[in-house]
């Protein structure tokens, strides 16, 4: 099992056999951080490994995200949220928009660093948002951190599509929205890397109309009998 070692030294270790120019462009090192061991969080980390992507998975409870990477193997190390954080310029926030706030607190300063959302601000019931019309979940969490780069992305897909088998060579789009072109463009780098497909959806006040994409797509999903293979795609008819 790897847990993450709480020195800087060893993160500098950590991420020093990624030659310059490997990674994900305007992004300095392929260590990708997961905040949230859940469906979305666990589901992520694994793809992500799969692919060859190094991830570093952050919980409250540092024991279970060191648990999580233990099943994932050895592209994955698991500890604190903060220790987690720190060794990415890419944070994955895989928790829910209620616990955003205080996930966000719990890694640390996340200055410079990209934050990607991919929440759904729903009510308990699944079927109907919280935020909306004149903000979104990520404004709201851009926000928090004023300091980071939020990209929306993966709002649109359920966690029971992440594995790439579970696509069977499908393209499925992944919608981004974001403000920073460089920070959009690194997401978009992982989300190709995935296997899936990036579509730029604008600026990160677009995810107020990408929120309730989602919560359609969850309407097909759980309560019009698509189930959970069920996934948006933007076309060009002509
Ligand atoms: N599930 C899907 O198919 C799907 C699809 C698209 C988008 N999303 C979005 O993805 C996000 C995660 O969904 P999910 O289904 O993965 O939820 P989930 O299974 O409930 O997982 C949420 C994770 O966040 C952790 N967490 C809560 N507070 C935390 C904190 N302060 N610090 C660190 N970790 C914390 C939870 O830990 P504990 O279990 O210990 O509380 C859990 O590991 C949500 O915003 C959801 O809207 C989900």
């Amino acid at each position: 099992m790897r847990s993450i070692a709480i020195y800087p030294s060893s993160v500098k270790a950590h991420n020093s056999h990624h030659a310059a120019g490997q990674g994900i462009r305007g992004v300095t090192t392929m260590t990708i951080a997961i905040i949230g061991t859940g469906n979305m969080g666990s589901g992520l980390a694994r793809l992500l490994a799969s692919k060859g992507i190094d991830v570093a998975i952050g919980h409250r409870d540092p024991a279970k995200a060191a648990a999580l990477a233990a099943e994932i193997g050895p592209r994955a190390q698991g500890g604190g949220s903060e220790a987690a954080a720190k060794l990415a310029d890419i944070v994955i926030l895989a928790v829910n928009y209620g616990s955003a706030e205080e996930a966000l607190k719990g890694a640390g300063d996340l200055t410079g660093k990209i934050v990607v959302d991919i929440s759904n601000p729903i009510t308990p019931d699944y079927k109907a948002l919280t935020v909306g019309h004149t903000t979104s979940a990520a404004e709201e969490i851009q926000k928090l951190v004023p300091g980071a780069r939020v990209v929306k992305a993966f709002n649109t897909i359920f966690s029971q599509l992440l594995p790439s088998e579970a696509r069977g060579g499908r393209e499925v789009q992944v919608f981004l929205a974001g403000d920073d072109e460089a920070a959009k463009e690194a997401v978009s780098g992982v989300v190709s890397s995935a296997g899936f497909a990036p579509v730029d959806a604008g600026p990160l006040s677009n995810a107020r109309y990408l929120e309730p994409v989602g919560e359609i797509n969850i309407h097909f999903g759980f309560f019009l009998g698509w189930g959970t293979s069920a996934a948006p795609a933007w076309i060009k008819a002509a």
